[in-house]
This record gives structure tokens, sequence and C-alpha cells, in this order.
């Protein structure tokens, strides 16, 4: 079959990578792509958000497949659209209603509690209700942890030391900090533990797979210091989450879930992202997206040893049946190149030279093609994968993993070039 890839980021080019493996593709498409997947399929230069563009490109093609990679379009309404549009075309990515785990944190926290679903404790406020809102900020301890309900480019959420600095950006967000995102501001209490990402796809009738967990690194610096970034790094899997934990997570967590959208009516076929967080040995949900994670996905998919077509077709069309879902053992570990100066401002259009990756697979992220030449063209380049020593378990898989990317990191050329060299260090510590 004929399938269209929607995105431009790593996590794209590890779907690609994937998917381009699988027995049952003919074409794949990718739009609009980067300088690295067209070593995949075709890049199409098209936006993912101009779904009659998409829809027109999915008929002129003979396109069955769409994958929908980010969430924007997904929050938009691009599942619904082409359920009304071209009911055959198959569509991995859940209806708007199912994106509002991601597009609402008023809706998520509402779901979760509904469904008891383990989560912080939390109330939501507008500008009509910022005395509440003051009132609830002095019932809980620092630090205060502030959430625009809406989208907002991963940058709504603010984690204060200070109660009238907490109260100051509460009322901030509410009178327009992020927009219309932030006209509702959930505020939730502080939870201390170590997060992972649980990746589940479903197919809106109780069926499931729970994929790889990994961990991700989202500060710019070492130790987990600076800036959030989209994420640095990532590691699969994760020596924490072990069998006892998971099976907490699917029964707390992954059944109520998948169960609570069907009950809702929401008909949710595709990925839904769990971000995790250990609190004394037991999970808790910080956030629900509705997608795959970036970079968890660039560690998750050397994973997977089934065909991910497969198993999407099923998903996507209502029925995941018995299809199997292999996993494999080895570590996977991923190390993102990124331009200097990002999270902040960063140059665009600089030559990338790759040089000898060895068995590390190259996933282009921030890449463009340019008359023969590969140029960086945003602030998250490159991610670099590996797979761990066959033979090594916990810290040692980890740390032959980390060391075949770092060779890598140190064979791709360009100005301004950083990398956190930590990456996996806090898991290696603990597997010790
Ligand atoms: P979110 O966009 O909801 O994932 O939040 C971004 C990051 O903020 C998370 O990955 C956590 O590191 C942190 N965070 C969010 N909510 C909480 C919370 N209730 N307690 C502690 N940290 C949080
Ligand atoms: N790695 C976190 C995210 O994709 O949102």
């Amino acid at each position: 079959m004929n399938i269209l890839l929607l995105g431009s980021g790593g996590r794209e080019s590890a779907l690609a990578w994937k998917i381009a493996q699988s027995k049952l593709v003919d074409k794949l498409f990718i739009a609009p792509g980067n300088g690295g997947t067209g070593a995949y399929g075709i890049n199409v230069a098209l936006s993912p958000l101009d779904f009659e563009a998409v829809a027109k490109f999915v008929a002129d093609n003979g396109v069955e497949m769409l994958v929908v990679g980010n969430e924007d379009p997904l929050v938009a309404g691009i599942t619904d659209y082409f359920r009304e549009h071209i009911p055959s075309l198959l569509v991995v990515g859940p209806e708007k209603g199912g994106a509002m785990l991601e597009g609402s944190k008023d809706f998520a926290k509402q779901f979760m509690v509904e469904n008891n679903i383990p989560t912080a404790r939390y109330r939501s406020f507008t500008l009509d209700t910022l005395e509440e809102g003051y009132r609830f900020l002095e019932e809980l301890k620092a630090p205060y942890v502030l959430k625009a309900d809406g989208l907002a480019a991963g940058k709504g959420v603010l984690i204060i030391d200070s109660l009238d600095e907490a109260r100051r950006e509460l009322k901030e967000m509410l009178s327009g900090m992020f927009g219309a995102s932030s006209a509702t501001v959930v505020i939730e209490e502080f939870l201390k533990g170590i997060e992972c990402s649980v990746f589940v796809l479903t197919d809106g009738h109780g069926g499931y797979r729970i994929l790889p967990v990994a961990k991700d690194y989202k500060r710019i610096g070492e130790g987990d210091t600076g800036l959030n970034t989209g994420g640095m790094g990532a590691v699969s899997p994760v020596p924490f989450a072990d069998d006892v934990f998971m099976a907490k997570v699917e029964e707390r967590i992954v059944k109520p879930t998948v169960e609570g959208l069907v009950s809702r009516g929401i008909d949710y076929r595709g990925f839904i992202f769990l971000g995790l967080i250990e609190v004394g040995g037991e999970p808790m949900v910080i956030e629900y997206n509705v997608r795959m994670g970036d970079p968890e996905t660039e560690a998750v998919m050397l994973r997977i040893d089934s065909d991910l077509v497969e198993l999407m077709k099923g998903a996507a069309s209502g029925c995941l049946g018995d299809i199997p879902l292999k996993i494999d053992p080895r570590t996977a570990v991923t190390v993102m190149l990124v331009s200097g100066g990002y999270p902040g401002s960063y140059a665009k259009g600089l030559e990338i030279t790759v040089g000898e990756l060895g068995d590390t697979i190259a996933f282009h992220a921030g890449t463009a093609m340019a008359d023969g030449r590969l140029l960086t063209a945003g602030g998250r380049v490159m991610a670099l994968s590996s797979y761990g020593d066959a033979s090594a378990t916990g810290a040692d898989a980890i740390r032959s993993a980390l060391e075949r990317s770092y060779n890598a990191a140190g064979a791709v050329e360009f100005d301004g070039k950083y990398f956190r060299r930590d990456i996996g260090r806090d898991l290696m510590a603990l597997s010790n």
C-alpha cells in the first residue's frame, strides 16, 4: 500500500525508517519531511495543516494510509476531516475528541479523575476565578505548577518556587501570556520523582499494545540544568520501569485510559503517549500526548521487531486483534545534536558534513538538502541512535549503546554543534 506520513522531525525520520522496512509498503511519502527522509521515501512539499491539499495528494497518489506524526493537525481535526471526506483512508491518529487529551490539559485532568487514573491533585481557573486561583495556590506547597490549558509549543508549563511569583504568573497567563491557550490555567500539586514515557497503540475498540518504554532528557544542560528543549536524548528500556512497575502502569493507567476513551464514545485509533512519573514506586500521569515522543521514537523504533505497518493498519482499521508486537531486547539510545544557541535563537543554513557513523543510525531532524548540500534547518538537527551490545544488560548495555552514539556525534560536523554528554548517566547510576 501507499502511505503518507505527516511531519518533519527526528520522530518522523524514525517512523519513516521503520515503515520503509515493511513488506506491506509500496510507496512511502513524507510531507514535508527533511534533509534525511528522502532516504526512506519521497518528500512532498505539503503543509500537514492544509487538509485540502493533503486530501488532493491522497486521492491523486492512491494513498491508503495516513500517519500523523505531530499533534497540531490532530488537534485541528485532520482525522475527522478524512473520516468525512475520504472514509476509506486508514488514519493513524485520534479524532479531535481524542486529541483533546493533549489539546486541553483541563480535559485531560477531568478524564483522569473520571477514570480513577493516578495524577497530581489539581484545579482549573480562568480570569473570572482568579481570586479562587490565588486561594488554591495558598493551599499548595512550593514549588507551584502552572499549566496553560491549550497547546503552547512545549512552553506552557511553569514550575515556580515562590508563592508571590506564582500569583503574578497566574495572572499573566490568564491575561494572555500564551494567547488563547492560557485563557484557562491548570494549577496542580508538584510531584517529585523520576519520569519516563510509555507509548500505547490503540484501535478505538479496546485493543492496545504497549510499546517499549523510554526516558527522555528535556533540559539543554548537563545534569538536567538550563532551559527546556524538545528533548536532547533518550534511552530505552528504562531500568526502573521493571515488570512490577509496568504491570501497575498497565492496570492503573493504560487499561482505564483505553476503556475510558471507548466509554466516552471517542474512537481513538493511534498512539497515546503517557508522560509518567514514579512517586515512591507508584506510577502517576504527568501528561498525555496524542502522538509518539520526540526523541523517544528515535530509540523506541529500534526496539520494535514486528512490522509497524501491520500494527498501525490494525489500529487504524479498528482491530488490532492478535497482530504480534515483538520487542528487541537490546537497549537503544539516541543522542540529539543541536544548533549552538538552541533553545534560544540559533543560525540556520550551516553546512553539515557526515563522516563514518559505524552502526549508528542518523535520524535527521532540522536538516534540509539544498543543491546537493546538507544544511542545518532547525534547533534539533540530528538524532544519533544506536543499539547496545546484545550480551550486555543494565548499565553496561546503556554504556555500550552510548559509546556508539557519542563516537558518531564526533563524526558529524557543523558550526556550533552541541550535545549533552550525560544522556543515560542517571539511569546507569540507578542500575548499578
Ligand atoms: P508537561 O508539558 O505537562 O509534560 O510538563 C512539562 C514538564 O514539567 C514535565 O515533563 C515535568 O518534568 C514537569 N511537570 C509537569 N507537571 C508536573 C508536576 N505536577 N509535578 C512535577 N513536575 C511536573
Ligand atoms: N519528548 C517529549 C515529547 O515528545 O513531547
